[in-house]
């Protein structure tokens, strides 16, 4: 069989930003708004420094405004709830992304309650939880959704076009990604399996997928021959594992050699679901200034 098509998120997240940029301008030109994105990174976990800057720059590259806030390690829940609050209050502020995890003193599901449900770029608030979870089939997504979730959707619509009927199985339940993917896929139509630790002979049960979704944390844990030949693999994980050599490099959840041979489409790591993660992000922000000015959806 031929080579799987590579899902190119690089390329999809770059034209994805420029779309965001040029609504971003637009919206400034129509409103006089500029979308505003808060972070807040409690601690100095540095691949979590990595993700925060990242956001940042690039909400500035998109012509956005970006108000960063680092807390110490040690800081109280309610430290953190007043800073959440200041910035729920700040008109300047649209959006308000909490980097996750959070140190173990502060209790995670209040701060992400504690948080505006119209400004949760996150999508991680219940209300918005359970938007999506009760969400109609083809309904819009005219509210905050998850970021990486959003990203495998949209690389999903883009590689296959509808996926109304497909079995999808998807590896992993978080709450960040596992859920709410589910959740996508089920709202475009698909027949939907969610596996899990517990899962019984989880080769057998990924062999059965037209869409593999593996978000589980685990370097190369998915092998070639547990892929349908000609399936669509969606790779979520981002596993930094040492060589050799004494350095790292960055792996999936997925064995990437062993599956581009077998299935039909596959994203690599990294490049493939990675980048979507923070261009969703500023969709994201994009999307909730425009509703807090009013405008009506637009999928950009
Ligand atoms: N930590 C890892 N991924 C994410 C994410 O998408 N959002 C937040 N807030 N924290 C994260």
């Amino acid at each position: 069989m031929a080579d799987a098509k590579r899902i190119d998120g690089k390329a999809f997240a770059a034209d994805l930003r420029e779309r965001v940029g040029r609504g971003v301008a637009e919206l400034k030109v129509a409103t006089g708004m500029t979308p505003g994105l808060a972070t807040v990174l409690v601690g100095a976990d540095p691949a979590s420094q990595v993700y925060v800057r990242s956001k940042g720059k690039m909400a500035a590259e998109l012509g956005m405004a970006s108000f960063d806030h680092r807390l110490p390690a040690e800081t109280a829940e309610e430290e953190l709830l007043a800073l959440v609050a200041t910035l729920n209050a700040d008109p300047a502020v649209n959006g308000i992304l909490v980097q996750l995890p959070l140190p173990k003193q502060i209790d995670t599901s209040r701060v992400l309650l504690a948080v505006d449900p119209d400004k949760d770029v996150d999508g991680f608030h219940p209300i918005n939880v359970g938007r999506l979870g009760s969400i109609a089939p083809g309904a819009p997504l005219d509210f905050p959704v998850p970021c990486t979730p959003l990203g495998c959707s949209m690389l999903l619509a883009d590689a296959l076009g509808s996926l109304a009927g497909r079995h999808a199985v998807v590896v992993g339940r978080s709450n960040l990604v596992g859920r709410p993917v589910a959740q996508l896929l089920l709202r475009a139509n698909c027949t939907v399996t969610i596996a899990h630790s517990h899962t019984r002979d989880l080769p057998a049960l990924c062999r059965l997928a037209d869409i593999l979704v593996v978000a589980i944390g685990r370097p190369e844990f998915v092998h070639g021959d547990w892929i349908r030949p000609g399936a669509t693999v969606i790779d979520v994980g981002i596993n930094r594992v040492p060589t050799v050599d004494g350095k790292s490099r960055l792996v999936g959840d997925v064995v990437f050699a062993e599956a581009l041979p077998v299935a039909a489409h596959l994203t690599p790591v990294p490049g493939g679901v990675g980048p979507m993660t923070v261009a969703c992000l500023m969709y994201n922000t994009l999307q909730a200034t425009r509703r807090k000015a009013g405008l009506p959806f637009v999928a950009v």
